[in-house]
């Protein structure tokens, strides 16, 4: 069963550790669906936009870009750090996207970033989401596509699948492909309060330095899936490592590694 209170807690400590190594991770990769994102969100300039989860704060950065007034949350201090030093003149703040810090019906657009797969009470955001934006504003967020399609999470869970233990204990969280699901996405959205929600799909390319990259990366620079990797005995871990090296190689251009990492893109609107 899930605890709530255990999941926040394991995913704040990981996330409080990790905001460099993350950056070069994945600030390459996420960034990708940044533009279709705000577009979702109706992003221009004047706007008043939240980033949900905002991490290193690369969406709050391309809205103040498009000449909106911007206001990042993070519950991570280390995040909210990093942002702030990363994009001085953008506002961040400490928060949790299940009990927003900031009154109702103040912006006009809100947008979660690769943020909702993190949450261990996903629905509470996204009503969250819906409690900040006034009538007409418009939510948007990203996600993974499944692991079939977003090549880097396929290949280090069927390494585990085989080699390894996908069941050691963790503190258990929402399924983590829950919103790579178009048809959740919308009866999330619509539970939450929203009106016409939308689901397309985000075409990305992770660029990995070598075939070891993606172990590396996996282990050192995310939450669920290196609490994963950690928790295999060494001599299993390897194997992945070795299965997922093996793997990577198939993706090989050049030195660099090219893995496909599609985006599920959703968002609706505020009624
Ligand atoms: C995968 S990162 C995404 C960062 C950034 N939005 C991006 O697109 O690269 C997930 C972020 O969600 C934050 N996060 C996780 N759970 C949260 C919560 N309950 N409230 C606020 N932020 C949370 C983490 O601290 C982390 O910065």
């Amino acid at each position: 069963m899930i605890d709530p209170h255990s999941f926040r807690d394991f995913e704040h400590s990981g996330w409080q550790g990790i905001p460099q190594q993350y950056h070069q991770a994945f600030g390459e990769l996420t960034t990708q669906s940044i533009e279709p994102l705000l577009d979702a969100a109706g992003v221009k300039a004047g706007t008043k936009v939240i980033d949900i989860a905002s991490g290193p704060g690369y969406v709050a950065a391309a809205a103040a870009r498009r000449g909106a007034t911007v206001i990042g949350v993070d519950f991570s201090a280390a995040m909210v750090g990093e942002a702030q030093r990363r994009n001085p003149d953008v506002e961040f703040r400490e928060g949790d996207a299940e009990q927003l810090p900031l009154g109702g019906a103040l912006f006009d657009a809100a947008v979660m970033s690769f943020g909702i797969l993190h949450l261990a009470r996903p629905d509470q955001a996204l009503a969250e989401a819906c409690r900040v934006l006034g009538s007409g504003g418009r939510f948007a967020f990203t996600a993974w596509a499944k692991p079939e399609e977003a090549v880097g999470f396929g290949i280090v869970l069927g390494a585990i699948a085989k080699h390894g233990d996908p069941n050691v204990r963790l503190p258990e969280g929402p399924p983590f492909f829950r919103f790579s699901e178009p048809d959740e996405c919308i009866r999330s959205l619509l539970t939450a309060g929203f009106e016409s929600p939308k689901v397309a799909k985000v075409p990305q390319m992770w660029h990995l330095p070598n075939p070891d990259s993606l172990f590396e990366f996996m282990k050192e620079s995310t939450v669920r899936t290196a609490g994963l990797l950690r928790a295999q005995k060494p001599e299993v871990l390897e194997e992945i490592r070795d299965a997922m090296r093996d793997e990577s190689k198939k993706y090989q251009r050049g030195n660099a590694v090219e893995l496909p990492m599609p985006a599920i893109l959703a968002c609706a609107i505020k009624p």
